[in-house]
């Protein structure tokens, strides 16, 4: 070891300065771009069982591992997880669960998973959702592995996941299920997938009950100015010394991933969930996200002239003006319901139907979707505590 000198400093940080530079340069990389977004290759939890749910804690025949098929011949894994009252409506555990697929899909709303990037459907924090989403909210689950994730075949892409996400609805009607009955619930970079596929059905006239967006990001471009490596190492923040590089970075995204433009398409009830003490994805994301979808009812907002300096001070009111006109419009169109110790529930009537901003205090970035909170605020958006 040697004695720790300005010298030894130099050296030390213009090594970290060139691995930075370095990551920085092999992202713009497709094959480690693709591998870093993703992250398909990290198989937790390792060597799984998907034969086996029961072994990551989902009662005994309760989940069907099965495969879905896309159009692009990729062989998806998939778990599909009885509703708990369906479940322990049968008088004993059944011998062959398969079989009743079609049963419950008629008795029973079902939620259409999508998980976020890395590891598999097996993943402890997934296990946990479906077990509250069977058990709490008296759903189905149907959870896929996207496209190279787990034990499917081929290598995500953006049209590819979105494929696979239409393969999963096309399962389910094929196998009985009404479109109003089935819940797109996304988590992360399953937001994305989610929206895509929400998009694409909207196009179609076809009505899902709705969609959930947990713990969402408005694009990939924007996931890159506000990611923050453990919460406290901003990856982007030092390339703003070098202008070029944020330039370089940004034009080689590939799978961009751009919610925010989706939003217009988007046709049918929404609820977008986030917490506060998210490191991973500001919920600064959800705002926008909200702000997009309440934008068509809103006054244009009102542009700052490049030369604001110069602006003079009839100009300068009547742009405070505009703003304050689309404030307070908002301000009507939204109601604002605090829960006490629990989070604030934004909610707008826009275009006939609801679109609800729940921002909590807990849950962070991977456990949002295991506050019995957020469950409930799902039931009620999404009726499925009709009695
Ligand atoms: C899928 O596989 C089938 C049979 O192997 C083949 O006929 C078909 O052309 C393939 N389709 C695509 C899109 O690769
Ligand atoms: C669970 O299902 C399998 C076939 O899918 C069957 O062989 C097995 O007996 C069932 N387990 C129980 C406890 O009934």
């Amino acid at each position: 070891m040697g004695v720790f000198t300005l010298s030894n400093a130099r050296k030390f940080f213009a090594i970290l300065g060139g691995l930075y530079v370095g990551a920085i340069v092999l992202l713009t990389i497709p094959y480690f771009q693709t591998h870093t977004l993703f992250l398909h290759a990290v198989k937790f939890p390792l060597f799984a069982d998907f034969d086996m749910p029961e072994k990551y804690g989902l009662a005994p025949n309760k989940t069907i591992n099965l495969k879905i098929n896309t159009p692009d011949n990729e062989t998806l894994g998939a778990w599909f997880v009885l509703s708990d009252p369906f479940y322990h409506s049968l008088p004993a555990i059944p011998t062959q669960p398969s079989e009743l697929i079609p049963t419950t899909l008629k008795k029973n709303p079902t939620i259409l998973f999508f998980h976020g990037n890395a590891a598999t459907r097996a993943f402890n924090a997934r296990i946990q959702i479906y077990t509250a989403l069977s058990s709490r909210l008296s759903a189905n689950v149907l959870a896929i592995d996207y496209r190279g994730y787990g034990d499917s075949t081929g290598t995500p892409t953006q049209p590819g996941v979105a494929r696979d996400a239409r393969a999963a609805w096309n399962w389910l009607i094929q196998n009985g299920a009404t479109p109003d009955q089935i819940l797109i619930v996304g988590h992360s970079l399953g937001t994305a997938v989610s929206s895509l596929l929400a998009a694409e059905l909207s196009d179609e006239s076809i009505s899902p009950r709705g969609l959930v967006l947990m713990s969402p990001f408005s694009s990939i471009a924007k996931v890159l100015e506000t990611y923050s490596i453990f919460g406290f190492l901003p990856l982007i923040k030092p390339l703003a010394m070098l202008p070029w590089a944020v330039k370089l970075l940004m034009s080689t995204v590939i799978h961009k991933f751009e919610t925010d433009t989706l939003i217009p398409r988007i046709k049918g009830p929404v609820l977008i969930a986030h917490a506060e003490n998210d490191w991973e994805i500001p919920y600064s994301h959800s705002q926008a996200l909200f702000d997009a979808f309440l934008d068509p009812i809103l006054p244009p907002s009102p542009e700052l002239p490049t030369n604001a300096a110069s602006l003079s001070q009839e100009q300068w009111s009547q742009y405070m003006e505009q703003l304050n006109i689309r404030k307070e419009k908002r301000e009507q169109a939204v109601t604002s319901v605090e829960l006490y110790n629990f989070g604030t529930i934004h909610e707008a009537t826009l275009s006939g139907r609801k679109v609800v901003f729940l921002h909590t205090l807990a849950g962070g970035h991977d456990y949002l979707g295991v506050q019995e909170g957020v469950h409930d605020v799902i039931g009620r958006t999404f009726g499925f505590f009709r009695h």
